[in-house]
């Protein structure tokens, strides 16, 4: 870890907000090569800082961040701050050709966005190609007036758990292949916890993350699901856990050994280290939802916590694991978690302006003749039988604000196409300002046999509420059983396979606001959508673009 300079006044001025006002926490990324030495393999990657994972952005709600990326990477890329609101302010979202045209080698760009109104664990990633794979990190939102603003006893310890997905091949070249095969990228070479892989891998030596704790305290752990394509079971053996937020949002205390948590989650877990002194593994490996069998990465990482006191030589302790296709603890999970609703806390609206169906799964076709590696067909997904299209050198934020006509059609159907058609297309959905959306997640088995899995479906901009989820078709009379009174509240839901979700959520964001699957297996494939949120009253709009603004023409 090199701490730069840069890290040093964010650490000072979020002393001073712990006391005084809304602060400034800046931060330097410069994005470029590093050398590691993981799994018994050297390799080059990029990240931040020479850091994986990369800086933890520390804020206290109420805050502005300001992060200034220096792109001295080879590769052109814009940086996601995943979960933040970008409230009025789209252009900070840094979703490549939905709101920016990212980056370009030795070029820079400040990001700068407000923390309103959302308290926990989010994180920040690239959003271009494979490169999130290592250029991601925490982003951690105290409450305003600090730790006493927490929900629950302030914790002894905080501990940020990166959950990742470790490639020995260069990821962009992965994700090259990916196209050229038609199948997707190839399995990751490891998991890791914190950017290491742990102990169990084939590599003697291989990094293993190690946290130090004292005995009978409570810590917090703060879990990100950074893996770029797999689900996850996270568990710490000899403890247990009391899940106390998601996604930035509190939660209701629910008591469970076991995390379960998708790519583009995160889950705040206390837990409370009364086992007797010694050394304990926690370990993470996949939940693997695929009804066909499709290779995986069937290993685990692990790490260790370390009690202050343990015994000299004592041999470290694996928690019980459970099966990789164990939908039903994945299911439970999932489906137990309820919002803490607080006095004051945005509650679920009732009425419905925008009532969807979005049915999405996978489809084959053709190879298409610049798919060199691609042998009997390639993969296609699609939303409502559009497979989304990232338009071309140009975004779709610039282009609404310009009032570009050709770069999308605005005919995002609201109900899946009675005949299976896939076309490909650049297509958003309006809403009106403040309009109320509810979606029902529909995810279907994929045709020829291809089978099915879990999708976690991630939503720019806003939060919403998961009124209900559930196995096979959504069967309206669910409509009985939605929790309206204290549901969790996302931005990413693990849509079951074959299954569905339904989330609602109110468009009071101008801006276009990119709805996808957080495999990024899938987002070259169109397994994506755009809400097009218009203006508002004044001074509900989106504002010009901001300085320096990565231009797309
Ligand atoms: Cu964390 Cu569009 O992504």
């Amino acid at each position: 870890m090199e701490p730069a300079v840069a890290m040093i006044v964010p650490l000072v001025l979020a002393l001073c907000t712990a006391m005084a006002g809304a602060a400034v926490v800046e931060h330097t990324f410069n994005v470029g090569a590093m050398n590691i030495s993981q799994l018994c393999t050297k390799s080059v990657i990029y990240t931040a800082n020479k850091q994986l994972p990369g800086p933890t952005i520390e804020a206290n709600e109420g805050d502005t961040v300001v992060v200034h990326v220096v792109n001295e990477s080879p590769y052109s890329l814009s940086v996601h701050w995943h979960g933040i609101f970008q409230l009025l302010n789209g252009w900070a979202d840094g979703a490549y050709l939905i709101t920016d045209c990212s980056i370009q080698p030795s070029g820079n760009f400040t990001y700068h966005f407000n923390i309103t109104g959302q308290e926990g664990t989010l994180w920040w990633h690239a959003h271009s190609s494979l490169l999130r794979a290592t250029i991601h990190g925490a982003l951690i939102i105290k409450p305003r007036n600090g730790t006493a603003g927490y929900p629950f006893t302030v914790p002894y310890g905080e501990i940020p758990i990166v959950l990742g997905e470790w490639w020995n091949k260069n990821v962009y070249d992965v994700e090259i292949d990916a196209h050229l095969t038609g199948l997707g990228p190839t399995i990751s070479d490891a998991l890791t916890i914190n950017g290491k892989p742990g102990d169990q891998t084939p590599c003697k030596g291989a990094g293993v993350y190690e946290m130090e704790v004292a005995s009978n305290k409570t810590y917090l752990l703060r879990i990100i699901n950074a893996a770029v394509n797999v689900e996850l079971f996270f568990k710490l053996a000899g403890h247990k856990f009391t899940v106390v937020a998601v996604d930035a949002s509190y939660t209701d205390p629910y008591a469970t050994d076991i995390i379960v948590i998708s790519p583009g989650q995160t889950v705040d877990a206390l837990t409370t280290t009364s086992a007797p002194p010694g050394l304990y593994y926690m370990a993470a490996k996949v939940f693997d939802s695929k009804t066909v069998s499709i290779p995986f990465n069937t290993g685990t990482a692990t790490g260790i916590v370390r009690y202050t006191k343990a015994p000299n030589n004592t041999v470290a302790s694996m928690p019980a694991m459970p099966a990789h296709n164990d939908i039903v603890t994945a299911g439970t999970f999932y489906r137990s978690l309820t919002g803490l609703a607080r006095p004051g806390d945005p509650a679920v609206p009732t009425t419905v302006n925008h009532s969807l169906v979005v049915e999405f799964g996978l489809d084959q076709e053709p190879c298409a003749p610049d798919q060199t590696k691609c042998k009997n067909f390639a993969l296609v997904a699609s939303m409502n039988g559009y497979s989304f299209q990232f338009p071309k050198n140009v975004c779709l934020l610039k282009a609404l604000y310009d009032g570009l006509p050709t770069v999308y059609s605005e005919d995002f159907p609201m109900s899946p196409p009675p005949v299976p058609v896939i076309r490909k297309a650049t297509s958003v959905m309006k809403v009106m300002y403040n309009e109320v959306v509810e979606v029902v997640l529909q995810s279907r088995a994929y045709r020829n046999n291809l089978g099915t899995e879990s999708h976690p479906i991630h939503l720019h901009g806003f939060n919403f509420f998961v009124l209900a989820q559930g196995l096979g078709r959504f069967d309206p009379r669910a409509r009985g059983v939605f929790n309206l009174v204290n549901p969790q509240v996302r931005n990413t839901v693990a849509v079951p396979g074959g299954g569905w979700a339904v989330i609602r959520f109110t468009a009071n964001n101008p801006g276009m606001w990119f709805m996808h699957c957080h495999l990024d297996a899938h987002l070259p494939l169109g397994l994506g959508m755009v809400f097009d949120v218009l203006d508002g009253p004044a001074p509900n709009l989106l504002p010009p673009p901001p300085v320096g603004y990565p231009k797309c023409y």
